[in-house]
């Protein structure tokens, strides 16, 4: 039986930063972030928005009154987590009507977690096939102003269901997996943004990369020249460049710009507009490929790489589904994007140094957000969701 993404979609905030902005800004060349980070535009939340909002926007569109009542499962992957105990998509699972004999639960290892929720939806859907599982990612990358990460931080969620017989990727069942306890990345309960070893960072997500792909061969997976495309998770762009490079010479393979472009470049175009969305990232760029790649991918295999800071990596491997092209969410996100209001540097600092009052007090939020749910404000240390037009 075959296990693996039925459909995907994904949604980010309706503001963005251009880079070149905040290169003005900061007094930096913009082809450091054009080109060196490989990053163009930031989204950034409106006070009203949350992983919360992100998710269920992201996620609504993929629930019909047939698939309702088959999700057994509620998977929500996230590292910005806004609560200690209850998890984000209890929440999510109220703004989509799903059906109450659901399971909810929120998983967290940085920006990994996701590819963790899939394969356990796979396994979920192997065991009782007639159920289908919703996996959720959704994140807010936040660094702080004038630090190097501030060029990759973004926000945005993205939701797959994943059943048997899948529209779009079948989901292989061997993987290559690359634990280790370092501290390249990680944010402490107490703080809103990341602290980061940025250069350390990139070194742990290479070794991480090398490991889990022997891993991944060992498990008897696909030999490189075996794959058509491949897709790395997304801190920025760039970071997929150097990744595949590095594969590529891991497996002896040359790796001219042409070839690089073949492989992963179609992958990494709504990553450069949004930027970082940590446990979202790798799955926003499975869509971007499947949405974009000039060729028709119906039956070719596609190399798969997770990462998460602290750190977990999972090389792992799919094949595109014949028809897959019939299912694409492209119009949709190319037209959310679009329609996203450009931010200058004094609105961005605004509107992304603004945190969630902690006080108890009533707190209710200008409506900024641009999608279907928002964060109406926070009563008694309540987060209180609405759907536009209830
Ligand atoms: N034109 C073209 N390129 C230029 C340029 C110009 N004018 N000026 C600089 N560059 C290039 C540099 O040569 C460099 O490229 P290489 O890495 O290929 O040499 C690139 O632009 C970046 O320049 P710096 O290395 O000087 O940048 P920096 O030190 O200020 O910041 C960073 C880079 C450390 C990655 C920083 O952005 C950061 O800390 N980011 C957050 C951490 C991160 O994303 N880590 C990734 C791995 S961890 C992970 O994946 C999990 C996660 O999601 C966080």
């Amino acid at each position: 039986m075959s296990v693996g993404i039925d459909d995907i979609s994904f949604y980010s905030s309706g503001m963005y930063l251009p880079l070149t902005s905040l290169a003005a800004h900061n007094g930096e060349n913009p082809d450091k972030y054009r080109i060196g980070l490989g990053q163009d535009r930031m989204s950034v939340p409106a006070q009203d928005e949350d992983i919360v909002t992100l998710a269920a926007n992201a996620a609504h569109p993929l629930i019909t009154e047939a698939n309702r009542d088959q999700i057994s499962t509620v998977l929500f992957a996230t590292e910005s987590g806004i609560d200690q105990s209850k998890a984000a998509g209890v929440y999510v699972h109220r703004l989509l009507k799903l059906g109450s004999n659901c399971r909810v639960v929120e998983l967290k290892q940085a920006c990994y977690s996701a590819t963790a929720a899939l394969q356990l939806a796979c396994g979920m859907v192997a065991r009782k096939p007639n159920d289908q599982v919703l996996v959720i990612a959704s994140d807010i990358a936040r660094y702080g102003l004038g630090t190097p990460g501030e060029a990759t931080q973004g926000c945005g969620a993205v939701a797959c269901i994943i059943k048997r017989d899948p529209r779009l990727l079948d989901v292989h069942p061997e993987s290559g997996c690359y634990s280790e306890d370092v501290m390249d990345f990680w944010r402490p309960n107490y703080m809103d943004t990341a602290l980061v070893d940025g250069k350390y960072s990139t070194m742990i997500y290479l070794k991480a990369l090398r490991q889990s792909w022997k891993n991944y061969r060992e498990d008897g997976g696909l030999a490189f020249d075996q794959f058509a495309r491949f897709c790395y998770h997304l801190p920025f762009t760039k970071m997929a460049e150097k990744a595949h490079r590095k594969l590529a010479v891991t497996n002896g393979v040359s790796m001219p710009e042409e070839l690089l472009e073949r492989q992963i470049g179609a992958g990494l175009l709504y990553s450069r507009q949004i930027g970082n969305s940590y446990s979202a990232a790798l799955y926003i760029g499975i869509a971007s490929l499947l949405e974009h790649d000039g060729e028709d991918l119906s039956g070719q295999h596609i190399g798969l790489f997770s990462y998460g800071s602290g750190c977990v990596g999972e090389f792992f491997s799919g094949t595109v589904r014949p028809g897959y092209r019939e299912y694409s969410r492209r119009e949709d996100h190319l037209a959310m994007l679009e329609a996203r209001q450009e931010l200058d540097y004094q609105a961005y600092t605004t509107h992304f140094g603004r945190s969630c009052p902690q006080d108890g007090g009533t707190h209710d939020f200008a409506e900024e957000a641009a999608g279907r749910y928002r964060l109406a404000g926070v009563h008694d240390h309540k987060r209180v969701y609405t759907e536009v037009g209830e």
